[in-house]
């Protein structure tokens, strides 16, 4: 019998319970499912590519047919080069639609056998995006019920990092703003030791 092994490629910046969620359902749809992280999607991401690929690796440990890989150039040439059928992608809610049908009908006209299956993440998930995720946590706010607890983690190490570093680059300004303004002000003392002229 034919064994039907699918790519779900993606950015995953940082994964999310929405990108676990489809994973959960193509596991149990597919023989194999390769979760493919884009190793060059934006200039500058949140997480490098290894780190999401660790998060998603320690995510589906759980999922006998589910592996993760990284992958750079063509997603058609990446699912030729490990022998899938089909690129699993999730359609959250119909403004998905439009990018995905274009990327999906590009892919046919690249790879003509590679077909694309669509599936639908829960309802709870259905406004769940990373980016929504990275601005949220950047801000200040909770996305505690939105990413699996080891991506909270590794999302509130990268916050502090970031955190640290604003404050010490605030103390910096601080600090040479008083300087300058100490520079321009002289102190009374050296005002008064001048001798005034004219009245020796
Ligand atoms: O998680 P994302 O950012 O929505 O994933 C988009 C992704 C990685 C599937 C898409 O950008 C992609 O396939 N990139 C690889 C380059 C490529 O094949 N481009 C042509 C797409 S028609």
């Amino acid at each position: 019998m034919k064994r039907i092994k699918v790519i779900y490629p993606g950015s995953f910046d940082p994964p999310t319970n929405g990108h676990l969620d489809l994973i959960e359902r193509g596991s149990e749809l597919f023989d194999e499912l390769i979760v493919a992280v884009l190793g060059n999607p934006e200039k500058d991401p949140l997480f490098s590519v290894a780190d999401r690929r660790k998060m998603l690796e320690a995510m589906t440990t759980e999922f006998g047919n589910v592996t993760v890989d990284t992958f750079d150039g063509l997603t058609v040439d990446y699912a030729l080069r490990v022998g899938a059928s089909a690129v699993l992608r999730g359609i959250r809610a119909i403004s998905d639609y439009e990018y995905e049908l274009q990327m999906a009908l590009m892919n046919r006209k690249l790879q003509p056998g590679l077909e694309t299956v669509f599936m639908i993440p829960s309802e709870q998930y259905s406004y769940l995006s990373s980016r929504l995720v990275r601005e949220i946590a950047q801000l200040g706010g909770s996305v505690d019920s939105l990413v699996p607890s080891l991506v909270l983690q590794k999302l509130h190490e990268k916050m502090d990092v970031a955190h640290k570093f604003a404050n010490a680059e605030a103390q910096d300004r601080e600090a040479s703003e008083r300087t300058t303004s100490e520079r321009m002000t002289p102190d009374r003392t050296e005002r008064k030791a001048k001798p005034r002229k004219g009245k020796s």
